[in-house]
């Protein structure tokens, strides 16, 4: 079955490099049969957060806002790509984020994280996990870590090397573990509703 995945990233930087990773996830994705969609939070640009998606009367919220809402309702699973700006989280993808929280609710994540050194934006990443979970999702295990980015996928998001094959090597059980905990919600939420 082919899984609705929205793949986030949200770095604002006019260099960002990120990108590539957020684009060859979700050309692999698609890769295997996926419906999977960027969401670039520069492209979306939401406002610095001041009221939440549920704190706007209903049909009053801006439409970008509105458009993603629905979307995230509407997605099976999230990937969440996230580069580390000072061993934390990037501010652009946190504040996208922090706009919802129900709509969230009773979904897979996973985290790849990157970064311009060998760590990879580890330090981030383990954030992440702790964020997605208090947002209502089910953070699965596996994760990509990505690191020299400029040495593992080229600007169009191809993977390059030896760090670039290795990528590849990882992304099945990635994909594979996400796919599973998917179906699993889905099986879950068709058998029993959501209890809030
Ligand atoms: C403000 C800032 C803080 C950074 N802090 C870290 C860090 O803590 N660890 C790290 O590995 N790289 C750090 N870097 C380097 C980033 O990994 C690198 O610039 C990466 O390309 C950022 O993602 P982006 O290009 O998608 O914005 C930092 C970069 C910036 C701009």
């Amino acid at each position: 079955m082919s899984d609705n995945i929205l793949v986030f990233y949200g770095s604002y930087r006019s260099d960002r490099m990120g990108v590539r990773l957020a684009d060859y996830i979700v050309s692999a994705l698609r890769a295997r049969g996926d419906n999977a969609q960027l969401v670039d939070a520069k492209e979306v640009d939401l406002p610095m957060l001041d009221r939440m998606y549920k704190e706007y009367p209903k049909g009053t919220a801006p439409a970008a806002m509105e458009a993603l809402a629905e979307k995230i309702r509407s997605a099976d699973a999230f990937v969440f790509v996230t580069g580390e700006y000072n061993w934390g989280p990037q501010p652009g993808l946190k504040n996208l984020t922090d706009h919802f929280l129900e709509e969230w609710f009773w979904r897979p994540a996973a985290v790849a994280s990157y970064s311009a050194g060998r760590f990879s934006g580890v330090r981030s990443g383990t954030v992440w996990h702790s964020i997605l979970s208090e947002m209502g999702m089910v953070v699965v295990s596996s994760t990509l870590a990505v690191g020299p980015i400029s040495q593992t996928l080229d600007a169009a998001g191809k993977p390059t090397g030896a760090a670039g094959e290795s990528l590849e090597r990882s992304f099945g059980r990635f994909a594979d573990d996400l796919a599973w905990w998917t179906e699993a919600a889905r099986a879950q939420r068709a058998r029993k509703a959501p209890p809030y």
